[in-house]
């Protein structure tokens, strides 16, 4: 394995994501404000084809999943084109290709992204409820999202995963309906501690650990299994026997998984993240327009993945050393 991308505390990094549009056709309170975010002037995006180059770089030292996130990704005008471009790296080592959308406006291009190659899709969705997902994403749209879940498992996309952000008072009390979900479908629900970003209105009362949430869902379901986990799974799973899907927790608040993190960012301007949590990035898209050698941009992202620290920096964490009490100043852009 690639010397390259493997750090410190021997974490191996075989998984990319790359954002490939600041854009949003929503406004998530969560995520950001209403008015938007500050845009990166056009020439300074990444073009498909130095979405390519990094992506051959990256495969070409061992990544085999790439994941599409945004942003909206399908937003992207050539969407389809690049997943069909990146679908060439297969043979070198990408296994998988991934994409995290809110699904506004996915169901129409689905059948052609599968057939360029797409394998597994998640889909941001917080509410089961139309008024409550205007509340909370601040526009309408909730019957396109549940349309594109139907469509994505018609078109064998397994396991469709649904991410849901936990917020008391906000969405909280639907947790039973969207374990309903999964009764009679191949879905994977994630429910998703509220992670603060900057601007982004987090607060501490807000968080519904993980903890709080299996417990009453054990009060409402006597029989809660745990599933297993791959090593580098963000989430902890269980499953309802009889029931066709499963749910899990993304526990970035409550239990970091940092340890076991593979997951390297690329964001739509360029720039490597070693972290989500962490401000330090490198531009990578002035070196490509430099026409810097492969081995030099080698070196580069080496010295970058050898500075990745132990875990997320600007999170105080508590004696019990699980509990996070300090809000960070990760930025909702680069959230994914
Ligand atoms: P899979 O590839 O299906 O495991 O998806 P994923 O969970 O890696 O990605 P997704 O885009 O669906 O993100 C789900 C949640 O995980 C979001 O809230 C992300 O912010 C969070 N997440 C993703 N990557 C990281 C990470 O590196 N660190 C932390 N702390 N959270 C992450
Ligand atoms: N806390 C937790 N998850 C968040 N996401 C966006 N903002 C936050 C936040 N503040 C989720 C989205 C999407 C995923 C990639 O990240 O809902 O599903
Ligand atoms: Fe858009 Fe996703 Fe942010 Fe919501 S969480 S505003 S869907 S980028």
């Amino acid at each position: 394995f690639s010397n390259f991308l493997t750090d410190r505390f021997d974490r191996q990094h075989t998984y990319l994501r790359i954002s490939i549009t600041e854009r949003c056709n929503l406004r998530c309170t969560y995520c950001m404000p209403a008015e938007g975010i500050d845009l990166t002037p056009y020439h300074k995006l990444l073009s498909t084809e130095e979405i390519i180059r990094i992506a051959q770089l990256f495969v070409s030292q061992g990544v085999n999943k790439i994941r599409l996130t945004g942003g909206e990704p399908t937003i992207r005008k050539d969407i389809v084109e690049l997943i069909g471009e990146l679908s060439k790296l297969k043979p070198q080592g990408l296994q998988t290709i991934a994409m995290t959308s809110n699904g506004i406006a996915l169901k129409r291009k689905l059948p052609k992204l599968v057939e360029n190659g797409l394998n597994l899709l998640n889909i941001s969705l917080d509410t089961l409820n139309p008024y409550k997902f205007e509340l909370i994403s601040r526009r309408k749209g909730l019957e396109k999202v549940l349309e594109t879940i139907e469509q994505g498992i018609a078109l064998g996309l397994r396991p469709l995963k649904i991410n849901c952000v936990v917020m008391r008072g906000v969405n909280d009390q639907e947790v039973p309906d969207f374990i309903e979900l999964t009764r009679n479908k191949p879905i994977e629900v994630r429910f998703i501690e509220y992670m603060p970003f900057d601007g982004n209105k987090w607060n501490k009362n807000k968080l519904v650990s993980y903890r709080e949430l299996l417990n009453d869902i054990r009060t409402r379901y006597n029989d809660v299994r745990k599933s297993s986990d791959d090593l580098h799974n963000t989430s902890k799973t269980y499953y309802i026997p009889g029931f066709t899907g499963q749910f899990g927790f993304i526990t970035s608040m409550s239990d970091h998984f940092c340890g076991t993190c593979n997951r390297l960012r690329i964001t739509a301007d360029g720039n490597l993240k070693v972290c989500l949590f962490g401000n330090a990035e490198v531009n990578l898209r002035d070196l490509l327009r430099e026409n810097v050698p492969d081995h030099q941009l080698l070196d580069i992202i080496g010295a970058a993945v050898k500075n990745k620290r132990k875990q997320h920096a600007d999170l105080l964490i508590d004696n019990n050393n699980n509990y996070m009490t300090l809000a960070s100043s990760a930025k909702n852009t680069f959230l994914y």
